[in-house]
């Protein structure tokens, strides 16, 4: 294999562009909606500590660790890992990587679209002035009417899976780098424009406390698996999806500088949305731990207390469906890839792999409703899948991707394909895939699934 080929897929025109993708598939809903609501759920700042921490910890040195792979491998991560595992005399049991990879994106995929619909209705609403002079009550009955309504989600998902797949048919890069390069920045100053207004409120200072200032009692086991998985799920890692954006990547690209950015970029955007979203929280009385809810009842609060909030408030959930829709193509892009180097076309590939998940997704959008009675381990059908992808299929990701690299993969290979300048950093990464990544993630995940 070579690895300075650069594939049957192409690649990014520059290293830029691999930034503005990977931010792309970072940021999402998991910053806008699931950190806060997870966080409301789970107490404040001690899982806020922790996440930080997981981010730090696992989240950058398993995210060079894809890249690398990736840029190396340059196919699809299935392809990808099973070529590494043999260029490098590696156990085939690492192949796992890949396959459980593009299992949990059909997973996620299936439920990110539901919840991506529930956008969508949102920019409508917006848009047709549902929420002028809105309060907590007005904002809640909406929420409730169309999480009660299977239909209207069944069809917001299936326009979000099929907007999704419009993209994907064409190519990750078509489509996607121009479109991003000026939407991400304009999503930036949304959130300014938001933290602006949540200043002027006087659920601010509660907010800035709630989700910095750190009390260890309220923090279960399951609340640190909680953190954990999201520390993954909000870098998009553990599943190939970064693998893949980094078979495009260009050779010469350092690696360092290049993902500490997109880490950086995510964890303000969740900051803020945090901030924002709880300070609405405190200003009006409301439940931090209203769960998925939580983002749908409180920004449209802040719209009606600004100046033009619908226009804001429309231009904003635009802005989070189009974040989730640069999101949602990363996830089923490493099964497309597969199927395609498999000799499909990009049409079947990606009719399948969103037919599928857009089949399991129905599933999600009864739990809220008809079936929100039935439960595994106590559970709805949703929280189940969330809990099975983010804290089991991507933690246990990582771990493997984190050892693979850190043990099984020739140094020389690593250096000359991730293009670390600096040795100390160089060895600080190599240490942190050997010992504390998998380390630190096997030990969360033992004991806040309350195994030992
Ligand atoms: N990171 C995205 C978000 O926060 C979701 C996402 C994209 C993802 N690709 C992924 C999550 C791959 C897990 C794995 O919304």
């Amino acid at each position: 294999m070579n690895s300075d080929k650069t594939g049957m897929h192409g690649v990014w025109a520059s290293r830029w562009t691999f930034v503005l993708a990977a931010t792309g598939s970072a940021v999402g809903l998991g910053n806008i909606w699931k950190f806060p609501y997870i966080t409301g759920e789970n107490g404040g700042g001690a899982f806020v500590l922790v996440y930080l921490a997981c981010i730090l910890c696992a989240g950058i040195p398993v995210m060079m660790a894809e890249v690398m792979l990736g840029r190396k491998g340059r196919m699809s991560p299935i392809n990808t890992m099973r070529n590494i595992t043999q260029s490098e005399n590696a156990p085939v049991f690492f192949r796992s990587i890949g396959w459980m990879g593009a299992l949990a994106g059909f997973f996620i995929l299936s439920f990110y679209s539901v919840i991506a619909g529930w956008t969508l209705s949102y920019i409508v609403k917006m848009a047709t002035g549902v929420f002028d002079g809105a309060n907590a009550d007005v904002a809640g009955e909406q929420f409730g009417g169309l999480l009660g309504d299977p239909v209207q989600l069944t069809v917001l998902h299936t326009i979000f899976t099929v907007l999704v797949g419009v993209v994907l048919v064409r190519g990750v890069h078509k489509g996607l780098e121009n479109s991003l390069r000026m939407l991400m920045p304009l999503l930036f100053i949304m959130l300014v424009l938001l933290l602006g207004y949540a200043l002027t409120t006087p659920g601010f200072g509660e907010a800035l406390s709630f989700l910095f200032s750190v009390d260890f009692s309220k923090l279960s086991g399951e609340s640190v698996v909680v953190a954990l998985g999201h520390s993954f799920f909000t870098l998009s890692l553990g599943m190939g999806a970064i693998m893949a954006y980094g078979s495009y990547m260009p050779k010469q690209a350092s690696l360092g500088k290049t993902v500490l950015t997109v880490g950086i970029l995510d964890t303000l955007v969740a900051l803020v949305a945090g901030i924002v979203i709880f300070s609405v929280v405190f200003s009006n009385g409301l439940e931090p731990g209203a769960g998925p809810g939580l983002m749908f009842q409180t920004l449209p609060i802040a719209f009606a207390g600004l100046p033009l909030g619908d226009l804001i408030g429309t231009v904003f959930f635009v802005l989070v469906a189009i974040a989730a829709w640069s999101s949602a193509i990363s996830i089923a892009e490493p099964a497309i890839a597969w199927a395609v180097e498999k000799g499909h076309s990009r049409l079947v590939a990606t009719t399948a792999v969103c037919g599928f998940s857009w089949l399991l997704g129905l599933g999600t959008v009864v739990s809220f409703n008809v079936a929100s009675d039935f439960t595994l381990f106590g559970k709805t059908f949703f929280d189940s899948l969330d809990f099975l992808t983010s804290n089991i299929m991507l933690p246990l990701g990582g771990i493997l991707i984190a050892v693979f690299v850190g043990w099984f993969v020739r140094k020389e290979t690593i250096a000359h394909e991730a293009r670390v300048q600096s040795p100390v950093l160089f060895n600080l990464w190599i240490f942190m895939l050997k010992f504390v990544s998998p380390l630190a993630v096997g030990y969360i995940f033992i004991k806040g699934l309350g195994i030992f």
